[in-house]
């Protein structure tokens, strides 16, 4: 293959990156989103295995051919629920391989260079071993958390900021050095540094809230790829890998803002903290109701809200939900979803499982869409939600979750909340909801209470 043929389906490669980020950002369009990331990828290894720069493609064939087959093996298996720790432990690998490709790219011979070209062949480098490094043992512990085998409580060193901070001064002074002298030994203790600092980085991030460092270490994945791209001289490989550096970058700060916590706070590590400091204190009465109960008020209900949050994931509700919505709509209903950016625990959770369970694309709505909304609706369902329809994050300055913008759901005339038992959320605070007047609890596992409806109904 001629390098002008290899630069032509680079182009092409990447135009179908972009357009899959773009389709994937829709319901309606992510599947296509998929497939133009697929034909892009497969377009960019077949130029690149058969380029004229790669010797040897047979090698990379064959070792190719034993990675599809054990990754296609353990994406078939790998349950919805693992998905964040599936994404964390590939993550550690694009690390991995920006870390020796940074050593290679250090020991190979290359033409003789200019000291100008020589130093900015040194800083790549440099960036893209200690990039690599972050994510490589920042993705393990993410990975660890998740899984269960690693503490999920957050590590709290004495002075940590302190540390980390001191691994970024340190490495930035080994950067000026390796750079006037390229000598192994300044590359060897930074790797080191930036290993230990990815690791304490997200150790000191207490488990719940790994999907945000997930989401940043997909960011940092795609900094080292592009890190590996400038060393290799490749530029799909910039290309893509600032493509998911950016994404995952504006993905991270979507969940920060929707959570009201500080981006900076994340990367600094040790946010979600603060949690214990919360109240989960009854506020009141709350009033209890019964599936049959429920179904006659939607029964005679025009318009009906839904929203889902990580219990109706933990009990697998959607497909009952799917049915009734499906039965009141048939009775002329107005019945609509209503999704927090961040409800559940991984971005998009609510948006999968309803489309797994073949609920219509056009009735999901977003947040923002739907708040106006509410004081409009006779039924809401909250369906294993909590924290995500929380009044006290606007009436409660003092609330551990206080600014978090949240779904409205206390301005409908009727809100049944669907739950085990009175205990909070994610975050640890009580909820004010529970006690208003126009509340209702219905207790028990949501798919079963959610199925009884549906027989009553
Ligand atoms: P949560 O606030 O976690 O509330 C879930 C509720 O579901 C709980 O009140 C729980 O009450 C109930 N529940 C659990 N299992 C159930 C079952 N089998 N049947 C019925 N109810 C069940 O969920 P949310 O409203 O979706 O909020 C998400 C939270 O996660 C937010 O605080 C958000 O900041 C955080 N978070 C989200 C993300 C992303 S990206 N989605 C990332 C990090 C953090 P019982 O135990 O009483 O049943």
């Amino acid at each position: 293959m001629s390098a002008g043929f290899v630069q032509a389906a680079y182009i092409v490669a990447a135009l179908l990156f972009i357009m899959s980020l773009a389709g994937l950002s829709k319901h309606e369009t992510a599947k296509a989103g998929c497939w133009y990331g697929i034909v892009g990828m497969a377009i960019a290894l077949v130029a690149t295995i058969f380029g004229p720069e790669t010797q040897g493609h047979w090698w990379i064939v064959i070792a190719m051919v034993i990675g599809a087959v054990l990754g296609i093996q353990r994406a078939l298996k790998v349950e919805m629920t693992e998905m964040p720790e599936l994404v964390a432990i590939l993550h550690s690998f694009v690390g991995l391989a920006a870390v020796l490709v940074g050593f290679n790219s250090y020991f190979a011979p290359h033409g003789v260079m200019d000291s100008v070209m020589q130093n900015i062949h040194d800083v790549e480098v440099f960036l893209g071993i200690f990039i690599g490094a972050v994510t490589f043992t920042g993705s393990i512990v993410a990975f660890g958390k998740l899984r269960g085998i690693i503490n999920s409580k957050a590590l709290s060193l004495p002075h940590r900021h302190k540390l980390n901070l001191a691994a970024v001064v340190v490495s930035v002074l080994l950067m000026f050095t390796f750079v006037g002298d390229a000598s192994l030994f300044p590359l060897i203790l930074m790797t080191i540094i930036a290993l230990a600092f990815g690791w304490h980085l997200v150790a000191s991030i207490g488990g719940a809230d790994m999907p945000v460092v997930v989401s940043m270490l997909n960011s940092y994945s795609g900094w080292a790829a592009a890190a590996a791209g400038f060393m290799l001289n490749n530029d799909l490989l910039i290309v893509t890998g600032a493509l998911v550096g950016s994404s995952g970058a504006i993905l991270s700060y979507i969940m920060c803002k929707a959570m009201n916590r500080s981006f900076i706070s994340v990367i600094a590590g040790g946010f979600g903290n603060d949690v214990q400091a919360s109240s989960d204190e009854e506020q009141g009465e709350h009033r209890e109701t019964n599936a049959e109960e429920v179904a006659e008020l939607l029964k005679n209900a025009s318009s009906v809200i839904i929203t889902p949050g990580y219990g109706m994931a933990v009990a697998q509700a959607q497909y009952p939900v799917a049915e009734i919505t499906q039965k009141l709509r048939d009775k002329g209903i107005n019945v609509r979803f209503g999704i927090h950016p961040v409800a559940g625990r991984l971005p998009g959770h609510m948006n999968v499982l309803l489309a797994e369970a073949k609920v219509p694309y056009d009735v999901v709505l977003e947040m923002d869409e739907i708040n106006e909304d509410f004081p409009d609706t006779d039924v809401v369902l909250v369906i294993g939600a909590n924290d995500t329809v929380n009044p006290a994050a606007l009436d409660d300055p003092n609330s551990p979750i206080a600014g978090m913008p949240v779904l409205e759901v206390w301005k409908a005339q009727n809100v049944i909340v669907f739950k085990r038992s009175m205990a909070v959320g994610y975050a640890g605070v009580q909820n004010p909801l529970f006690f208003k007047d126009n509340t209702q609890m219905l207790f028990g596992d949501a798919k079963e209470r959610v199925d009884d409806i549906l027989k009553a109904l």
